[in-house]
This record gives C-alpha cells, structure tokens and sequence, in this order.
C-alpha cells in the first residue's frame, strides 16, 4: 500500500541522524520543513519533501493536510489505563485538603483501584479501557506503555495484563505492556510486605513471563511503598524473566529510587519530582531516560521536577501523561506539551522532542517510531491549520487533530 500526504504547513521532527534520542542543549533542535509531503509504503515512511517536487505517482489513500502541520505521532511511555470507575471522591478529599500519601493511608488510593479491579472482569476492564486508549489517540499518540499494577494477586495482575495484550490486538497504535505487582502492597498483605515482595518474586513474575505477557518490570520505589533494597530484589527477578526495568521514583521523596534504577540498567526512571544534583549526576552517562510525568505534578498540586536544570545539565529528558486514576485521570499529551512548556519551562522543540524521540526510547521503540525518518514507521500527527510550531503547545487544551496516520493508514 502506497498513501500520500500533502499539503503539510509545517513538516517537524525530521531525522536522519540514527541516533537513539535526544539530549541536552540538542533538545531544543527540532528539523522542519514547511509547504511539504510525505509517501508511505508499507506502512513505512518512504520519502519526503517540498511539495514542488512532489513525484507524480498513484497512491491508494491520500490525504490533503490543507496546510496543517505533521509531527511524529507522540510515543506515551508510561500509563495506567486499564482500571476499573474513577476515583472523583479522592479528588475532593484533595481539594479539601488530604494529601495523596494520606488518601493512601487511609486504604484510597491505588488499593482502591485494586478493590474495584478484582470485581471486574476481563471483558469490562477491556470495554472500559479501549475509549481512554481512543483518547490519547485523539490527542496525538500513536504508541503507548499501559502498566498492570491495580491487581496485586498474581490472578488480577494476569487479569490485567491479558487485558493490555488484548487492547494491542484491537488498536492500531503500538502497545507496549509493563508488569507492575509492585505497585503497592496488596491489601492482604499489609504488615507482611517482604512476603508479597516474595510473591512478586517467586510466584507472579514467572507466571507473567510464562504467557509472554510484559515487555518491563516497574516498582514504586518511594516513601511509604517499595524501599531500594525491596526494589533491587523485584529487578533482579524481573531481569532474569527478560523484563527491563521501568520504574516509578523520587515522586515523594528522594527515595534512592533513581540510583536504584540506573543501578539495574533501567530504560527509565518516572516521576522525579525530588531530583537533585546527586541524582543528575547518577543519571548523566547512563542509558536511563529520565521521564517526567507534569499531569501527575499538575494534579496533585506538587512541585514540578527540575526538567530545566536537567536538561541544561546536559541530560534527555521524555514526558509522558501517567494516564491513572488517582493521580493524573487523563491522557491528553496535546495538554502535557502545554503543561512541559509552562510548567517545566521547556521550549516547545523540548517538549516535542521528550514527547516523541525521548518518548520512544524510553519504550526501546526508538528504531522505529518518535521522528520523521525514512525507513520508520509511518505514525503521524496531522493538527488542524497553524501560525507555527510554536502554537501547538501555546492552544492549551485545544484538541488541534485533523487526522492519524499509524502504520501509513488513516485511523482517524
Ligand atoms: O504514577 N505513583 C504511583 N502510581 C501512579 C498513581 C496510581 C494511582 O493513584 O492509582 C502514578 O502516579
Ligand atoms: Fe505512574
């Protein structure tokens, strides 16, 4: 199959460097080219260029971008999107003044999402998931990490994650599927935490690299959860199953979590809100991507990470939505550019970068997906006519989508 889009205002994030993602002061590089096409073939980006030399051909789908721009479609590396209802009730007890470690305390929080996971089955958590997929789809992503982690048994976490593999059978976006048992101690457990950090070990993550069901393993290492000691343990068994650490750190405290993570090779560390220059140094010169979730920082009312002090430090850094239920209940990346531009003082090439290339790698898709390259996929972002790049992240809250290209069709 062979589609053509022209007519494209501005085309951004062109790369044909190769490399694997983008760091530092190279951040705030972003490639364009404006008045422009793109050919797919296969699924795959085939070529591009000024619309005055446009190749006469015939194309079996063709779109007309009517001067929009076109952006790599957004890779969403870390999400919670298969939970059963919402939890709006904590939302006020936050307004009315709980904080979220308290809400936890109490037995809200993410055991609440494990009570209302375990009565559900697999059927209604797909059927309830799929819209919130359809969502970030329509805020510009085309690839996205969905995490278990509200099943907390080794049956409800397998419940789970059948559900994920489901959802990436039935989506044209790329999936990639996180097993996180260690999301908090399960409710059973409570007062016994090294037996359920056994129960990860000895008995969930075997039987989850039994059915091939997780690319990552992920631990909330943080106060009040998983300690470092606690968290090295549950890597190392992930490891020996093939599963790469993703884990969640320093969201309440510097917790050692970001150590931890580069420690064992993780391809990402999350959160970050408690960084400083100890943790910058750690991070510097390892292959760990530093991914900052603002929606999670907006929502919860905390301080935001120090991405500009990172990234002046010469690191990369990925955003990503953290689409859950308590603590960041939306997956609009179109609203995380605005809030990575506004919030962590990134400039929008920065926040365009950390949410496609940065993005992708912090999912190990970087060969394939997160830039306008020939030869990858054919994921693309097509948004409704604009003034310049610039004004993508600056129409905050305004859905720009005119149309998605994954795997060189239109799906929407
Ligand atoms: O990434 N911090 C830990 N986990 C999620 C929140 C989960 C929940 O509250 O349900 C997060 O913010
Ligand atoms: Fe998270």
């Amino acid at each position: 199959m062979k589609s053509l889009i022209k007519n494209i205002g501005i085309l951004v994030g062109i790369d044909e460097s190769g490399r694997d993602r983008i760091m530092g002061g190279e951040m705030k590089n972003l490639a364009t080219m404006t008045d422009a096409y793109v050919i797919c073939e296969d699924g795959l980006i085939s070529s591009y260029g000024s619309m005055k030399d446009l190749p006469e051909g015939r194309f079996d789908e063709e779109t007309d971008a009517r001067g929009g721009a076109v952006l790599p479609a957004m890779c969403d590396s870390h999400t919670h999107i298969v939970y059963a209802g919402s939890r709006e009730t904590e939302f006020v007890d936050k307004i009315n003044g709980l904080s979220y470690e308290e809400i936890a305390r109490r037995g809200g929080g993410i055991l609440n999402s494990a009570d209302r996971l375990h009565e559900a089955s697999e059927e209604e958590l797909f059927e309830e998931a799929m819209p919130r997929l359809h969502q970030m789809l329509a805020s510009g992503t085309g690839a996205a990490e969905i995490k278990s982690g509200y099943g907390l048994s080794t049956k409800d976490e397998i419940k789970m994650l059948r559900v994920i593999r489901r959802m990436a059978e039935a989506s044209p976006m790329t999936i990639r599927a996180t097993f996180l048992g260690a999301h908090a101690v399960a409710r059973d457990y409570i007062g016994r935490q090294g037996e359920y950090v056994d129960l990860i070990c000895n008995e969930m993550i075997p039987a989850v690299a039994a059915e091939g069901l997780a690319d990552f393993v992920d631990v909330f290492c943080d106060r009040g959860f998983f300690t470092p000691e606690e968290t090295a343990r549950m890597l190392e068994c992930g490891a020996k199953f093939g599963m790469r650490p993703k884990i969640h750190a320093n969201e309440l405290a510097a917790s050692g979590g970001i150590q931890i993570g580069v420690a064992h090779k993780a391809l990402s560390v999350d959160h970050l809100e408690f960084t400083g220059d100890e943790e910058i140094a750690v991070l510097l010169g390892s292959g760990t991507m530093p991914t900052i979730l603002p929606g999670a920082a907006f929502f919860l009312g905390m301080n935001y990470p120090p991405a500009r002090k990172m990234i002046d430090a010469g690191l990369g850094v990925a955003i990503a939505s953290d689409f859950n239920p308590g603590s960041s209940p939306s997956g609009n990346m179109k609203f995380i550019l605005s809030l990575a531009c506004i919030k962590l003082r990134m400039n929008p090439q920065e926040a365009i970068n950390a949410a496609t290339l940065n993005g992708a790698y912090a999912m190990g898709l970087q060969a394939t997906h997160g830039s306008v390259t020939k030869g990858k996929r054919a994921d693309l972002w097509i948004t409704e006519p604009v003034s310049s790049l610039e004004f993508i992240p600056y129409a905050y809250g305004v859905s720009l989508t005119a149309g998605m290209i994954l795997g060189g069709k239109r799906v929407l």
